[in-house]
């Protein structure tokens, strides 16, 4: 990847990155360990390439700076966590939030309140203090936490945003709602039917 636009601060963005990854990969091994179980289905992650950080900073009527990129924007560094179950959605924003070097800018409960397509999601903004041999670098990132089957769904429904003239969109986007509230529902009744399993 050819990054431009992120200058020398591209070391910034990668490091904080790797940085978060490990201690995810971290947790995942020391929960399988400890509890038998990971929480931790998959992890992704990525830079946000020059080109949509372009269109998003002028979408904010930002101006088109490193600066603001970095400062203004907080996804330029974006990691996607993927649970099974809700439960273990809520294990992992705990689990972060006790981080003493990452404090949370924002944080939305799409889960708890979901947007109005239906979209559900556990979304924080955090910003590490991304230590370089004694130098104190504050890098923000976002962080979306979900279940398998809420990422399922927003895969498909991020295809809409990208076509356009789609036929029968009304339809679609009333299905989509359909879909995302009976997602929802099984992913409350497996957490059931595995804490029964549990014994618990
Ligand atoms: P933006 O980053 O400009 O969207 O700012 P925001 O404060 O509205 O952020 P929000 O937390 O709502 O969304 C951040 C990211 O979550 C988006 O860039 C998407 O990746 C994802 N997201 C939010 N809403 C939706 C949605 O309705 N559908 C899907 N598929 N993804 C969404
Ligand atoms: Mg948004």
């Amino acid at each position: 990847m050819k990054e431009t636009f992120y200058k020398d601060s591209i070391v910034l963005l990668e490091g904080a990155m790797n940085e978060i990854i490990t201690r995810l990969n971290t947790i995942k091994k020391y929960k399988e360990v400890h509890n038998n179980r990971d929480p931790i289905e998959y992890i992704s992650s990525r830079i946000k390439s020059e080109e949509s950080m372009k269109e998003k900073l002028e979408r904010k009527n930002l101006p088109i700076t490193l600066e603001s990129a970095l400062t203004k924007v907080y996804d330029a560094v974006g990691i996607r966590i993927i649970c099974s179950y809700i439960d273990d959605v809520y294990e992992i924003v705990d689990m972060l939030k006790k981080y003493n070097d990452l404090k949370v800018i924002k944080e939305k409960d799409y889960i708890k309140n979901p947007k109005e397509n239906g979209y559900r999601s556990y979304h924080i903004v955090f910003q590490l203090l991304l230590d370089i041999a004694g130098e104190i670098k504050p890098v923000f990132f976002e962080i979306q936490i979900r279940t398998i089957a809420m990422d399922f769904w927003s895969n498909l429904e991020h295809q809409i945003k990208y076509k356009k003239d789609i036929k029968n969109q009304e339809i679609i986007v009333k299905e989509l709602k359909r879909c995302a509230d009976d997602i929802a529902t099984n992913d409350v009744n497996m957490q059931t039917i595995r804490k029964m399993i549990m014994g618990k």
